[in-house]
């Protein structure tokens, strides 16, 4: 690769701020080692809409086709809390996905040392946690057909499907025991196989992937629910976990919290086209403007592009490191400020920070 090409699409409410911060951190990372990088905006979602344009415009669908990556902020606003998801500005964001077919998403979920303070549960507990989500990310309740609103003898009702293919479970298998080949070569499969055919299903696609290619890595099925429990109980025993769109959904924000904040996950989606790196918190209107967002998740995401994108991940190594060096020196924005001797900073001083440790 000449040159990175990154497709930059800051998104709603905090994503202006936290993506500022993120690109100047990717952008003294691409010096720093030497890789050439160039990068363009483009609107989307609410902040599209506000500009008189559709929530995924022509020319920001364009710009990412023509990219090697695309950075990606947080979507939604709360002025389309009530409208069908339709017509909220989160839908571009699954239209990006589909339409890269980015059907696997990795969530790793791995405290900070400097952070463990910061998580809702004991030291004992979360010190050591180091767990890969997958999840899939094309299929399941959020696409399959029918869905929608009806109406019958008992009035209105709404619709939505899960249905995966064996084919559809088995990639994303597939992307899970891959991944679990590289690190502890354990997989957890979560699923709901006691109530719903489609997740016998699952299981047993799983089941079979494993037996015929990857049976030296250690597979066990559990239930979602289980599953719940067992992440906040004891969340060192899990390794890699993978799962369906909507229940990977769920788990994520689980895994999310016992790393101290939502604030803190990035995520990178994969799959056929451009790869799309975003973080897995929300656009937090309740904070935006307010300079006080969390830049962490965002800067660690353009971290897991240079891994994933550019294939570096030297480069997606240095801003871990970078990130954690930030926190170590006690600098914390106020989602993260548990414990003691901490400082409280907004989202441009901790990104100076990062880009101080960055380049130190
Ligand atoms: C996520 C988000 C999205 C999802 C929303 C914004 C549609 O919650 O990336 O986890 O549900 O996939
Ligand atoms: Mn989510």
């Amino acid at each position: 690769m000449t040159e990175l090409k990154v497709a930059v699409i800051p998104g709603d409410g905090i994503g202006p701020e936290i993506t500022e911060a993120a690109v100047a951190v990717m952008q003294a990372a691409a010096k720093k080692f030497g890789l050439s990088l160039s990068h363009d905006s483009a609107p989307a979602a609410a902040a599209a809409v506000d500009q008189g344009l559709p929530p995924l415009p022509d020319h920001t669908l364009k710009l990412c086709q023509q990219s090697d990556a695309i950075l990606c902020g947080p979507f939604g606003d709360p002025r389309w809390d009530n409208a069908p998801p339709s017509e909220r500005p989160e839908r571009a964001k699954l239209t990006l996905r589909k339409t890269f077919d980015l059907y696997a998403n990795l969530r790793p979920v791995k405290p900070v040392p400097a952070l463990i303070a910061a998580s809702p549960l004991k030291r004992e507990l979360i010190d050591g946690t180091d767990i890969l989500i997958v999840r899939e990310l094309t299929g399941g309740l959020y696409f399959s057909e029918p869905r929608g609103y009806f109406e019958d003898a008992q009035g209105r009702y709404g619709v939505n499907t899960m249905k995966y293919h064996a084919w559809e479970v088995e990639r994303i298998g597939k992307v899970a025991f891959e991944a679990a080949q590289l690190r502890r070569k354990r997989v957890h499969s979560a699923d709901k196989a006691n109530a719903l055919e489609v997740m016998q299903l699952w299981r047993e696609t799983i089941q079979k992937l494993h037996d015929s290619s990857y049976s030296e890595v250690e597979l066990k099925h559990i239930f979602i629910d289980n599953c719940c429990m067992q992440l906040v109980s004891r969340p060192k025993d899990f390794d890699v976990i993978v799962a369906g769109n909507m229940f990977g959904d769920i788990l994520s924000d689980i895994g999310a919290q016992l790393t101290g904040s939502l604030g803190m996950l990035p995520s990178a989606s994969l799959g056929k086209g451009v790869p799309l790196f975003e973080p897995v918190h929300g656009s937090a209107p309740d904070i935006t403007g307010t300079g006080k967002a969390n830049p962490l998740a965002m800067i660690l995401t353009a971290g897991m592009l240079f891994t994933h994108a550019a294939k570096r991940p030297d480069i997606g190594e240095a801003i871990d490191n970078a990130v954690a060096k930030a926190l170590d020196k006690g600098l914390r924005t106020a989602d993260i400020a548990r414990g003691d001797g901490v400082k409280v900073v907004g989202c441009k001083e901790m990104g100076e920070a990062v880009l101080a440790a960055l380049e130190g």
